[in-house]
This record gives structure tokens, sequence and C-alpha cells, in this order.
């Protein structure tokens, strides 16, 4: 998720604690803050794979700040019903998703054969799919390419939101989203339950009266259920975090399969700048100059790096035309331009967390 979206959750969740502690004018301001930068994540990029999850918030922050507004709300939060809701399936393809072939290929075998042939696996199959990593790499992606992928159904469960929005209520909620889950696979149909940033669950907030701590044990006990015995149905939950180093033994236990989504290798790099640069006019790149300087960058970081030099073209037309005809190519003088404005958004430090935490924990 782009940093964009991260700030606005946490401008989000300051409203809660605010709104809860009756500060109701602090807290209006906060969730105009977090509107905002929802609507001007959804501008920087319309074809977002996960729009329509951000536009319904966006439809939920809304309401509150006009409830806030009118004063009419009767009681701080909780007691609110949400109804759980499917996600229309985002548009993202396997093939979109930029190496990565490993992750591919274990979900592949963890998902897709067993819905294939359940006969062919006696002893079960894996549940609760990790996906940990760096920011950016494709975490979201991926999960949007299963749901696009699978013939089923797909629930789109934002941990950070659920804690926030739902403040003390959490534990109902990942009930009810377990449920609802159940009953579509029981109609036969597999259900992918995604639950990104899967670490709030755990909790940050030292302060929080217990609510992690119920949230966290109701959705332990959901993954068992998953688990037992008789169970023939598809309900799968797949969970993604970039702090994997968050999550406790029982809460890592659960999760079968735990895949590494590392920064972009270099033939990640090569094939990630082929496919971004395709829908460039470009004049004179030296592509394999540009896998070298990419090393360390997020595979994010590289569509954001392409994108700026695009933007210097354009804003150059708009300073010389005032916007007529179009741009001139790019070159890799505005790529280079680009790169010094632009630090990989992952210390070196902190890849080799992931990476100790892949060699302790990884399992696919
Ligand atoms: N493997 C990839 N192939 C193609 N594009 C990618 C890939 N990884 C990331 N991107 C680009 O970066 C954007 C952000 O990726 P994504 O949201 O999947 O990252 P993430 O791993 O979920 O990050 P976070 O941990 O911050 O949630 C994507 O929308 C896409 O443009
Ligand atoms: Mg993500």
């Amino acid at each position: 998720m782009g940093k964009l979206e991260q700030v606005a959750h946490s401008y989000l969740h300051k409203a809660f604690q605010l709104e809860k502690n009756g500060k109701k004018d602090e807290a209006l301001k906060n969730y105009k803050i977090a509107a905002n930068m929802i609507k001007k994540a959804l501008e920087l990029e319309p074809d977002h794979p996960l729009k329509n999850v951000y536009l319904e918030y966006l439809d939920h922050i809304n309401n509150k700040i006009k409830l806030l507004q009118s004063d009419m709300m009767p009681e701080p939060i909780g007691g609110e019903e949400e109804e759980i809701e499917l996600q229309s399936k985002p548009k993202v393809k396997w093939e979109d998703v930029v190496g990565l072939e490993e992750a591919k290929r274990a979900i592949e075998e963890a998902i897709i054969f067993p819905t294939k042939r359940p006969d062919l696996f006696p002893l079960g199959w894996p549940r609760g799919i990790l996906l940990f990593g760096p920011p950016g790499c494709g975490k979201t992606m991926l999960a949007a390419a299963i749901a696009s992928e699978i013939d089923g159904e797909f629930i789109y469960v934002d941990a950070a939101t659920i804690m926030s929005k739902w403040l003390g209520e959490a534990e109902k909620n990942v009930a009810k989203i377990f449920k609802k889950a159940r009953e579509i696979a029981k109609e036969g149909r597999p259900v992918v339950i995604f639950i990104d940033e899967v670490d709030s669950l755990l909790g940050t907030y030292s302060n929080e009266v217990g609510g992690e701590v119920r949230a966290r044990n109701q959705f332990l006990k959901e993954m068992d259920g998953l688990q037992d015995k008789g169970e023939r149905y598809f309900v799968y939950v797949i969970a993604a975090t970039n702090k994997p180093w968050k999550l406790d033994e029982g809460f890592i236990r659960r999760f079968e399969k735990r895949i590494y989504i590392p920064l972009p290798d270099e033939e990640a790099r090569r094939r990630l700048i082929e496919k971004t640069l395709a829908r460039l006019n470009h004049n004179g790149i030296d592509v394999e100059e540009l896998v070298r300087l990419t090393e360390g960058y997020s595979s994010a970081d590289i569509v954001a790096i392409l994108r700026d030099a695009h933007m210097i073209t354009v804003r150059e037309l708009f300073k010389e035309t005032g916007g007529i005809g179009d741009p001139r190519p790019i070159t890799m003088e505005d790529v280079k331009a680009a790169l010094k404005r632009r630090k990989p958004s992952v210390k070196p430090e902190t890849v080799k967390m992931y990476e100790e935490w892949a060699k302790k924990h990884g399992a696919y």
C-alpha cells in the first residue's frame, strides 16, 4: 500500500480515538484529512487494484463526517451494524505481477490444485497463507491477482481499518467475516479472505484495553475452525504484512505457508522496467544500466521513478505550449534525474530484518 494511504490510516485511527474520547471537533478534522488523502491517492493512481475498496472507505468516512457535523451521533463508536460485503473483483491479472515466481507457484499449489482435485489431498490443504516483505513489492497486488484468477469470491479486509473502524467491536466483526465466508463456501464456491496489514490485529496501541487481544483470539479461533476435520469446503485466508516481527508464535503457526515477497531481483527489475516503459514514449533508455541503478529499490519505487521521469516531459509540455500536443519522449537523463530525487523506500538494514525473519519463519 502506498505511503499516502498509510498516512490516511493513521489519521483515521487518530480520528476514532479522538471521537471515542469525546473530542468531536478534533476528530472531525482528522476524518477530513484522511478523506482528502484517500481522494488524493485515488487521483494519483486511478487504476489502483483496490480502488473500489478505497471508494467504499471514503463513503464510510464521509458518512462519519456528515454525522459529526450535524452532531447527530447518538453514541461514540460501536453499536453500528455493519454488513460484510463482497468486493467486486479487482482487475489484476496473474501475469501483471512481475517476478515472485516462487510465491505464485506456492499459491497455485495451495489454492488452485485443491479446488480442482480435493481427492488428491487426504491430509487437507493449507488454509492460511502469509505474505510478508517490504512495502511496495506486490503483496496486495498478488492477492488481487488471486482474486481475479480464482473462480470464487474474494473478501478484502483491511485489518488496520477494522481495528479503528470497529473499535471494541473488532472481534465480533472478525467472526462475522468468517461466518460469511463459510456460508458462501457451503454453496460450493471457494472464498479467499484477504487480510491486509494483518499485524494490526495484534495491536500497537498499548493503551487500548484488550480490544486487540480479543480480536486476535477470535481470529486464531476462526483459523482453527477452518482446519476442522470433515470441513471440505474452500475458505482460504491470505494475510499480508510488512511488519512480520510483530506477529507472535501462535499467530505464525496458523499460517502453514509463509511466503517472502522480497525486493525485485535483477530479472524482475528488468521485466518491470520493460513493462512500464512499454506504456511510455521513450528514446535511448539504457535498460541494463537502469536495472543496475535500481538495485535496492522496490517495485513500487521503480514504477514511481518512471512516472516521475514522464512527469518531467509533461511539465515541460505545459510550460512550453500550455499543454498542446504531445510531450517529447523520455530520455535516460529524465530517468536519472528522477532517480536522484527518489531514494529507495526500504533501507538495507530493514531488508536484512526481513531476510532474517524469512530464514527463521519462512515456509513454502
Ligand atoms: N511484483 C510487482 N509487479 C508489478 N508491479 C508491482 C509489483 N510489486 C509492486 N508493484 C507496483 O507497486 C504498487 C504497490 O504494490 P503493492 O500494493 O502490491 O505493494 P505491497 O507489497 O502490498 O506493499 P505494502 O506492504 O506497503 O502494502 C503496485 O500497485 C504496482 O504498481
Ligand atoms: Mg499492501
